[in-house]
């Protein structure tokens, strides 16, 4: 088996990739035969310097097989557009209200509403005429089977179907954590899944080494949503691109505020409740309750947890 690559090795690689991935994104803009302000919010949102973690996955999964990033990358970067629709209808007034997005104004901040709407639409659409366009290089068979994988992720059954449960949490105090946990796995896990395991499939893998790119992809995507809950609370607005707070006065029990409830005063929690209800609860005050009662630790050793889980996963 061959060592694990350190963090240095790991930002190295999804530099690389990451950049090679942000040229063809370019490309694919360039090749839509189509101006005016719906091409400029696709590239507005999409070229505006993501991490670019779902097309290296798929990217890297590929390479593990013997396949070139040459002969994947339309359907990798289509994952990116795909990604890049669901930031951008998450942000909708309709669903996050969010006016900051990697870094700058979100796409209907930037634009109007209806724009930004048939933005996302154009780039979930146009993302599986890219991926069908791999057919080129790579057999019909794995390319269909890959794309099917996409669809299912995407959809109900997957992102669309996560988005829907955030939705229906909403507002609400009392989330289980299986909940929660549920709708970590939809709405971020079925992509990260499907980044890895369409890198295998277009590659030929076998079937038990596509279970287990599923289960790595899922938990990773799972570890990645945990910590992206935490960074609402503990991250520095310049780094991650967002507003801080922004789950809060959304009124999400997100996993920090989850744990949060279980391990403070009956005081606090009132607090907390009223916060999620209002929207409108003192954020400096919820996030000290938060650190406080351990969430933030707890959190991460959650993420912890997941995280080996799909280690496990990967090297059966
Ligand atoms: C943001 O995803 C949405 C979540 C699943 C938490 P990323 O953190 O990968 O966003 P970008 O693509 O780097 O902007
Ligand atoms: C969004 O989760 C996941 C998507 C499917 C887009 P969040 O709502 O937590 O993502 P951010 O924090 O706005 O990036
Ligand atoms: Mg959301
Ligand atoms: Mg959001
Ligand atoms: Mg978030």
């Amino acid at each position: 088996m061959s060592t694990p690559y350190d963090s240095q090795q790991v930002k190295t690689i999804l530099a690389e990739r990451g950049a090679q991935v942000e040229a063809y994104l370019q490309h694919c803009l360039d090749a839509i035969p189509m101006q005016g302000r719906l091409k400029e919010a696709m590239y507005y949102s999409l070229l505006a310097g993501g991490k670019r973690l779902r097309p290296v996955l798929c990217l890297s999964t590929a390479a593990l097989f013997g396949l070139s990033a040459e002969a994947v990358m339309p359907f990798a970067a289509s994952l990116e557009m795909i990604h890049t629709y669901s930031l951008i209808h998450d942000d909708l007034p309709a669903m996050d209200d969010d006016d900051l997005r990697r870094g700058r104004p979100s796409c209907h901040k930037a634009f109007d509403e209806a724009t930004a709407i048939l933005a996302g639409d154009a780039l979930l659409t146009d993302a599986f005429g890219f991926m069908a366009s791999t057919v080129k290089d790579l057999p019909a068979g794995r390319v269909l089977e890959a794309l099917a994988s996409v669809s299912s992720a995407a959809g109900s059954a997957g992102m669309v179907g996560g988005q829907i449960l955030d939705m229906d949490c909403t507002g609400k105090t009392d989330v289980p954590l299986e909940t929660l946990q549920t709708l970590h796995a939809l709405k971020t896990g079925a992509m990260f899944r499907v980044a890895c395991v369409s890198g295998g499939l277009l590659a030929g893998a076998s079937e038990p080494d596509i279970a287990s790119l599923r289960a790595y992809g899922e938990a990773l995507g799972v570890t990645f949503q945990i910590v992206d809950d935490m960074l609402d609370y503990t991250g520095v607005s310049n780094d991650i691109g967002k507003n801080l707070g922004a789950d809060l006065r959304e009124g999400k029990v997100t996993l920090p505020l989850l744990y949060a409830r279980l391990h403070t005063s009956e005081e606090n929690r009132a607090l907390i409740d009223a916060a999620i209800r209002s929207g409108n609860g003192d954020f400096d005050k919820i996030s000290s309750i938060v650190i406080e009662s351990q969430a933030i630790a707890r959190c991460k050793q959650r993420a912890e947890q997941e995280l080996e889980r799909g280690k496990v996963a990967l090297l059966q």
